[in-house]
């Protein structure tokens, strides 16, 4: 009885392993394959690319790992917090930058107060940041400062976070190129995405090992969105 037992748990263990490898060698974990089929935009992208793949995917296997995990940033950091509340919704949203931040700030005013959301004949679109409705009043920067937070909801907004890099690089850098106004912007890199994206890292870097102060222009747009 005892040896059939061994045996099934063989067979079962063994289907496993490779349904395991089979999974990861042809269904692509950081595989292009799928990417190729998906869409004929992103196969010419990769087409473009020409990484040397096998290399790239054993690599990216490696990444953070083991001995690698010391060139990696952590995946949670204490970081900047920005709350916005709704007491008649018992809602409150943490609100993360390039993540829909502007729009979400505007839905939480109208559902923080929708009397005076539409006595100032705002609309959700037109409530923009600089100039907004509800700066100071239902906006906070710790959740232990909201009254009653424990009953509420919390909720958050996250994007994709390659989308979100594309995003604030072509929106801030390339578009808006508000690195002309404040040099420092941009990482002071302009329109240089290698540039940008080894400084950006390294800053990730340096606030991971010493959190400092002062976060700035650059670190709020494209530092993680988990931390
Ligand atoms: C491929 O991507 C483009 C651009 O995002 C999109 O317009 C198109 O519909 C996509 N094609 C397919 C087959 O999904
Ligand atoms: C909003 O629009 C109404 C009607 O057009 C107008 O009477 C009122 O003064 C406006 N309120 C504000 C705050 O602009
Ligand atoms: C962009 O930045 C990288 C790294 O800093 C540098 O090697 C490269 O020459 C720069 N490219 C241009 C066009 O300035």
């Amino acid at each position: 009885m005892n040896r059939y037992l061994k045996l099934l748990f063989a067979i079962i263990f063994t289907a496993c392993i490779l349904a395991y490898s089979n999974l990861f060698q042809f269904h692509g974990y950081c595989n292009s394959e799928n990417l190729n089929s998906e869409n004929s935009t992103s196969s010419e992208f990769s087409k473009n690319l020409k990484l040397p793949q096998k290399v790239a995917l054993e690599n990216s296997l490696e990444i953070c790992r083991g001995d690698n995990l010391k060139q990696c940033i952590p995946p949670l950091m204490k970081y900047k917090q920005l709350y916005r509340t709704s007491k008649p919704n018992n809602l409150v949203a943490c609100v993360i930058e390039k993540t829909f931040s502007t729009f979400l700030t505007a839905i939480m005013c109208f559902l923080h107060d929708q009397k005076s959301f539409r006595e100032s004949n705002r609309t959700l679109e037109s409530d923009i940041y600089g100039e907004r409705l509800c700066k100071d009043k239902n906006e906070f920067t710790e959740l232990k400062k909201i009254e009653k937070w424990q009953k509420m909801s919390i909720f958050a907004v996250v994007r994709n976070p390659v989308d979100r890099f594309v995003s604030g690089f072509t929106d801030k850098c390339l578009r808006e190129k508000v690195w002309r106004k404040y040099k420092s912007r941009c990482a002071s890199c302009r329109t240089n995405l290698t540039c940008f994206v080894d400084k950006m890292y390294d800053r990730m870097m340096k606030f991971a090992k010493n959190p400092y102060k002062g976060i700035d222009f650059d670190d709020s747009h494209f530092f993680p969105q988990s931390w």
